[in-house]
């Protein structure tokens, strides 16, 4: 049975070869180009200066040789040279219309300052009819190659690299330098052909393994009977060896053709043309000797177009037989590099090498329909980025846009960085992008499917979320208000107390913490505790911590390689043991709300009051209670503490900040009273200063991946069903579209921003969103109101409170907490001087909540 490489190009043609003969002025003929084609591949007629009606009568003679009937397309192309259509085009002869008119397949574009109007004329010409003619470009350059695919949206790229025959651009990296490049730079769209030296079927093998559509054959096909080179030229070819070629200006001087754009040149048999050149001699005396060298029938003054390809031509075989030779000759070298796999450890090494880049070829496999490919990134596999993953996420997002994807292990992720193209997806899209990944580590280990965070999206989604979200809207929030202004009080004063009036420095770790917690534990169950060295608090924070190391987006492993999966590892064993001491710690504490419901005593309006009464109903199991009620401590408690701790270590540095801020708070509210939820609107610096530090110290820079749920195309990418989408916050923070001088703390850029982060993240002009710190789309963070209201009583406050001083001797580092999933930052300590003499007073002012105990 006959085999056949099949590719891109060979679809695109409905051809059964990935060859294709090039267009060569002065040497193809439409004998050439016809053959090629009904040898099984494609061939081109060269139209160099050739006038319409003899371009015309070439392709009619195609049409007759192969016999193709009068309404079906000509089965070859035609190949123009950019800057002779630009003499050409406007002058009585048009050749483009004409070409068109008789319907061949492709037309091909080479050399020239503009070819993209060119592109835009067949285009046009096309939008008339039916028939679609294919485009096929020569490029250079990766930046030629760039604009061709996105620019001028051309079907066939030609990458023709510097030993090609003929000319092309002097400085174009040879053919193995450029291809790759090309291939990295256009990962979508057009079909990619290598040319230039290519006469083996050994390197048609090569560059098909590199990863191109198909390659183009020049120099190989000049010693065909096809070919219109004089006898004596081909002679010349068949004796010579490697090396025998040269670029250079010197044969266009003498061939009168020296009207090259800039930058071009062109690949010839060097000869005593160049000796003459290299001699000194004028053009008029090298012209003599070439006229008469003519004359007199010598050889070594022909001007012979020729590139680095010629080496392997030493007959005159035929097109059709060398189109053949190539494609067995490729054929038996891939059967026989899959045969050097004889031991089962290079078989071994080589699957797994070949596993490890296969993204470089799954970028062209996996298309939809309309061959759309998934978006451009690195080809190589990755298991996990571990530390600071959104550096790589940023340079990545610089090298191949704002939508681009990457292969972590067996799981396909897209990463988005801009705002437009979060929008488009998460929000406008928001029901294919809405669900998760079953992380092996979050969602099956510690949570087990359950939790909102981890629910894939669907029904239980939407009652879990519902149920949560009947604590979290503002109008609940306003109904334990006295429970967030009490903690925020007691946050202020044992800052002031523990600091000992500002005398002794303090860690505001625990405070924070124990600030957010207590809000936290409110709203599940009711409660508060007292100290921040209380067992409780201790433990929960640090279970929450142990959860923020075990589920960072990118760090594990095993979520990314799922043999792993089975293989018992100490990080698995930590992720079960956090699911157990979840259990047991949230699991006693719902116990202990049932029992007092039970007995009929008071309970205040909280989460689990909810779900125990709704169980029946809502048809809620054990670990359903356990884990959404888990899941408001392990979303809410570092989150919070978080951004609370970055303005106790970003402050310090910022004395001007906060002089302006406690200038407002003099002004507005006097230093009679705490600033409360009330004073917000009238305090339009202070907000500014939080949603700064929310921009430039993000708790979770990559949100918590959404995962898409069936196939989806945007701008020409393919996103398939199961994919994972991550947020690039840090790069969307520091977008200088969006945030001038990014780079700086610089509160005054959200002077005259009056909405809050749940308003801004409704807005229709997504480049004016303050920040993208709680996430985007239909799993956005549902705590986003009380966790502003939070952060606004702790930080105007602590503001209205304290001067912070840094210890000159401890200086705070602002290197990030290496925290895989959140980021809060390295211990510190602080003094915090009470600001005026109303502070203690205010503070020492009791204030009683009623707190329910269990
Ligand atoms: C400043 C504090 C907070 C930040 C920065 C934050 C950030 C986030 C982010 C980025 C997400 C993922 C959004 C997405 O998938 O697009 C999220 C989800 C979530 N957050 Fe928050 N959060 C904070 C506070 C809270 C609080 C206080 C609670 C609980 C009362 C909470 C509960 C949740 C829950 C349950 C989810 C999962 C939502 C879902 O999957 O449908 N968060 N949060
Ligand atoms: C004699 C000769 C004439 C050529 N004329 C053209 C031409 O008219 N238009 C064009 O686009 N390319 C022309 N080329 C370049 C080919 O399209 C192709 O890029 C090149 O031949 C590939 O390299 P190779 O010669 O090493 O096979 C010519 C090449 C040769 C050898």
């Amino acid at each position: 049975m006959m085999i056949y490489i099949e590719t891109k190009l060979t679809k695109l043609l409905g051809t059964q070869i990935p060859i294709v003969s090039a267009p060569m002025y002065y040497a193809t003929t439409p004998a050439m180009a016809a053959t090629a084609t009904d040898a099984g591949a494609f061939g081109f007629i060269a139209a160099g200066f050739t006038s319409s009606s003899a371009l015309v009568d070439e392709l009619k003679s195609v049409r007759t040789v192969l016999s193709t009937a009068a309404e079906a397309p000509i089965p070859v192309g035609v190949g123009f040279i950019g800057w002779i259509l630009d003499q050409t085009e406007t002058s009585d002869d048009p050749r483009i219309p004409a070409v068109l008119a008789e319907r061949p397949v492709a037309i091909w574009f080479a050399f020239g300052v503009d070819l993209g109007k060119y592109v835009a004329r067949v285009r046009q010409y096309d939008a008339g009819r039916e028939h679609r003619t294919l485009i096929f470009v020569i490029v250079n350059s990766v930046d030629e190659a760039v604009r061709a695919a996105n620019e001028w949206g051309v079907d066939v790229i030609v990458v023709q690299g510097n030993e090609a025959g003929g000319h092309g651009r002097g400085d174009s990296p040879t053919l193995h330098m450029l291809l790759p490049a090309v291939l990295a730079a256009v990962t979508s769209g057009p079909v990619i052909l290598a040319a230039g030296g290519i006469s083996t079927g050994k390197q048609v093998a090569a560059v098909l393994a590199m990863g191109a559509d198909g390659v183009v054959l020049g120099s190989r096909l000049l010693g065909t009977p096809e070919c219109m080179y004089l006898e004596q030229s081909k002679e010349v070819i068949f004796k010579s060896k490697l090396g025998s070629t040269i670029r250079s200006d010197v044969f266009d001087e003498i061939n009168h053709t020296a009207f090259w754009p800039e930058g071009y040149d062109g690949r010839a048999i060097a000869n005593d043309i160049l000796g003459d050149h290299k001699a000194g001699l004028t053009l008029e005396e090298r012209l003599k000797r070439y006229e008469a060298s003519k004359l007199n029938g010598e050889s070594n003054r022909l001007v012979i177009w020729a590139g680095d390809a010629i080496a392997y031509v030493n007959d005159n075989t035929t097109t059709k037989a060398i189109i053949h030779q190539l494609h067995d000759e490729a054929v038996t070298m891939i059967q026989s590099v899959a045969g050097t796999l004889n031991s089962s450890a290079e078989i071994a090494i080589l699957i797994l090498g070949l596993w490890l880049f296969s993204p470089f070829a799954l970028r062209r496999i996996i298309t939809n329909d309309n061959g759309d490919q998934v978006p451009p990134g690195p080809n190589i596999r990755y298991f996990f980025l571990r530390k600071y993953a959104e550096r790589p996420l940023r340079s990545w997002a610089k090298q191949y846009g704002r939508l681009f994807s990457i292969w972590m292990g067996t799981q396909l992720v897209v990463v988005i960085s801009d705002p437009k193209v979060a929008r488009d997806l998460l929000v406008t899209n928001g029901a294919v992008f809405s669900t998760r990944k079953r992380y092996f580590m979050k969602n099956q280990t510690i949570l087990r499917g359950r939790a909102i965070t981890a629910s894939e999206y669907g029904e239980t989604w939407r009652q879990h979320r519902k149920l949560a979200m009947t604590l979290l809207t503002p109008k609940a929030i306003d109904g334990y208000s006295h429970s967030l202004n009490y903690e925020s009080h007691i946050l202020m004063r044992s800052l002031l107390d523990d600091g000992l009036f500002g005398e002794v420095p303090v860690n505001p770790h625990n405070y924070a913490g124990r600030y957010a917690l207590n809000n936290m534990l409110y709203i599940s169950f009711g409660i508060r505790t007292d100290f921040s060295r209380d067992p409780l608090v201790e433990r929960a924070l640090q279970l929450a911590m142990e959860f923020m190391d075990l589920t960072g987006p990118w760090s594990n492993v095993v979520d990314f390689f799922e043999p792993l999966q089975w293989i018992p590892s100490r990080m698995r064993s930590r992720g079960r043991k956090l699911h157990d001491n979840l259990i047991e710690v949230y699991g006693s504490m719902i116990l202990r709300v049932k029992a007092k419901l039970d007995s009929g005593d008071f309970v205040p309006e909280c989460l689990v009051k909810t779900l125990i009464q709704d169980q029946e109903k809502e048809k809620l199991d054990w670990e359903d209670l356990c884990m959404l009620s888990a899941v408001f401590t392990l979303g809410g408690v570092h989150s919070t503490s978080g951004i609370i701790q970055w303005f106790l270590a970003l402050i310090p540095s910022h004395p001007e900040v906060v002089h302006r801020a406690q200038e407002e708070l003099d002004r507005v509210v006097g230093r009679d009273r705490l600033p409360t939820a009330e004073d917000e609107a009238n305090l339009p610096y202070i907000r500014a200063v939080i949603k700064e530090v929310q921009r430039v110290h993000a708790p979770f820079w990559m949100a918590t991946p959404h995962c898409s749920s069936e196939d989806f195309t945007y701008e020409g990418h393919f996103i398939p069903k199961n994919t994972l989408v991550v947020l690039n916050c840090w790069t969307l923070h520091h977008n200088e579209e969006r945030y001038k001088d990014a780079m700086h703390f610089n509160p005054d850029r959200y002077l005259g921003d009056n909405l809050s982060c749940a308003e801004s993240a409704k807005l229709a002009n997504v480049m004016e969103r303050d920040h993208w710190t709680f996430g985007a789309g239909r799993r956005i963070c549902p705590g986003i109101h009380v966790a502003e209201r939070e952060l606004w009583l702790a930080i105007s406050q602590l503001l209205w409170s304290f001067n912070f001083h840094a210890l000159p001797e401890e200086p705070i580092s602002l290197k990030e907490y290496e925290g895989l999933s959140g980021r809060t930052p390295l211990p510190f300590r602080l003094i915090f001087e009470p600001r005026h003499d109303q502070v203690h007073p205010t503070l020492r002012e009791n204030r009683e909540v009623t707190y329910w105990t269990l």
